[in-house]
């Protein structure tokens, strides 16, 4: 069975290593995969957006299955090409992907299925969210408390070209769900936590995300939570004619007046899928191949009931900065014989030995019985590398210690 799967960080390392666990038949590929994946399977020196050179990879592997990390390809439609050579893909249309491409589209199909998010303003007026339409990596957000805040974003969104939407400044934990769906039926996989800011204590910069823990507190089963965010999306998006087809990820702000969606993503969390794949009890690769056949209704995922905690590891000047390279990586062996995974995001090889190359370099991921033990034990795990310039978060999960 050829599986490739399409990406080059720390998350389609996750998504690939989960994938290679237990299945001594599968043949792993990666375009274009990066040195963790490479321990695992075949790279291809095929970028992640690049429609033809996927497709004829695809065609030449005569790939059983291909899944889809990033958001770029998936919102430019990479998936669709796919599916017309008839090409077995978990992740979804052009056309279903927009559901994080655009959030004028969102918010329309969010109203239409009367599911509880941020309400849209007319005028910016303090506090409120002014938000850039289309897809900006997590730049184009910006949370203004003060009118001083809301004349700088009106001024920053312009220069993402676009439209942008305004909306009701939300307070509460913000949460990440995850399902998967076939367009049809779904299958929750689990919720987690991300840490978006560069600094201890939630201050500076938004960044890709520092670190993550699973399983988080909800004020409701996770099912239910799915059964009231994730269903009327999935159905709605089928009545009109894009049925979603991949892994539908909900920002949620847990508000005093209960879950709000913040936004959809049409793919796996970056790192939360680092924290909920060491946790997939199962056979996941059946059930991406059932999702992307069209029908997961005989199939289902447990979790561990165990914690997990990932936290990770960057360069010294990022987020202003995604390009560290370079720099000698040690240590890495260290940590994995104390138990933890690590994730490859953004390194290199150079003469046989591992270098920093990108922004946020690893992910290094524990388990434990619950999420202080995890945490130690990532903890534990990152004091066993080194790199000069790493910088990471000291506080993944620790109000939870
Ligand atoms: P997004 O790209 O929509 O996920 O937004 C990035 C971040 O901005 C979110 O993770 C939140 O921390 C914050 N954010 C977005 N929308 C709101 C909102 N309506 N209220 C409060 N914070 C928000
Ligand atoms: N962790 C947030 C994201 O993947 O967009």
């Amino acid at each position: 069975m050829d599986v490739v799967v399409v990406g080059s960080g720390a998350r389609e390392h996750a998504l690939a290593w989960r994938l290679a666990r237990g299945h001594g038949l599968l043949e792993l590929h990666a375009a274009p995969g990066n040195p963790g994946i490479a321990e695992l399977g075949r790279c291809h020196p095929v970028r992640a957006d690049d429609a033809d050179g996927l497709l004829s990879l695809a065609l030449t592997l005569d790939a059983d299955l291909v899944v889809i990390g990033p958001e770029g390809p998936l919102v430019a439609g990479i998936a669709d090409g796919l599916r017309q050579n008839g090409i077995a893909v978990f992740g979804p249309s052009g056309a279903a992907a927009r559901i994080e491409g655009s959030k004028a589209f969102a918010k329309d199909v969010l109203r239409a299925a009367g599911v509880p998010a941020a309400e849209t303003l007319s005028v910016a007026r303090a506090p409120c969210v002014v938000k850039a339409d289309g897809l900006a990596a997590g730049k184009g957000v910006f949370v203004c408390r003060t009118p001083a805040e809301v004349d700088t974003a009106l001024r920053d969104v312009t220069a993402f070209g676009g439209d942008f939407v305004i909306e009701e400044l939300l307070e509460g934990e913000e949460v990440s769900v995850f399902a998967l769906s076939d367009g049809k039926h779904l299958i929750t996989l689990g919720g987690a936590q991300d840490f978006k800011r560069i600094g201890d204590g939630d201050v500076g910069p938004n960044t890709g995300g520092m670190g993550a823990y699973s399983p988080v507190p909800l004020p409701v089963e996770l099912d239910e939570l799915v059964e009231r965010v994730h269903r009327p999306v999935i159905d709605e998006l089928a009545r009109r004619g894009c049925p979603f087809v991949g892994c539908l990820f909900a920002g949620l702000m847990l508000t005093d007046e209960g879950p709000k969606v913040l936004e959809f993503n049409a793919r796996f969390g970056d790192p939360e899928t680092q924290v909920l794949m060491p946790l997939i009890e199962g056979n996941l690769l059946e059930v991406l191949m059932a999702a992307a056949l069209g029908d997961l209704s005989g199939t289902s995922i447990s979790m561990s009931g165990e914690a997990a905690v990932t936290v990770v590891l960057a360069g010294p000047d990022y987020p202003a900065r995604s390009d560290y390279s370079g720099a000698r990586i040690d240590g890495l062996d260290a940590a994995r014989a104390a138990g933890a995974s690590v994730f490859h995001g953004g390194t290199a090889v150079r003469d046989g030995g591992l270098i920093t190359n990108g922004g946020r370099i690893l992910s290094v991921t524990a388990t434990g019985p619950s999420v202080p033990a995890a945490r130690e034990r990532a903890y534990d795990a990152v004091d066993l590398i080194s790199f000069e310039g790493a910088r990471f978060r000291t506080d993944i999960a620790a109000a939870h210690a």
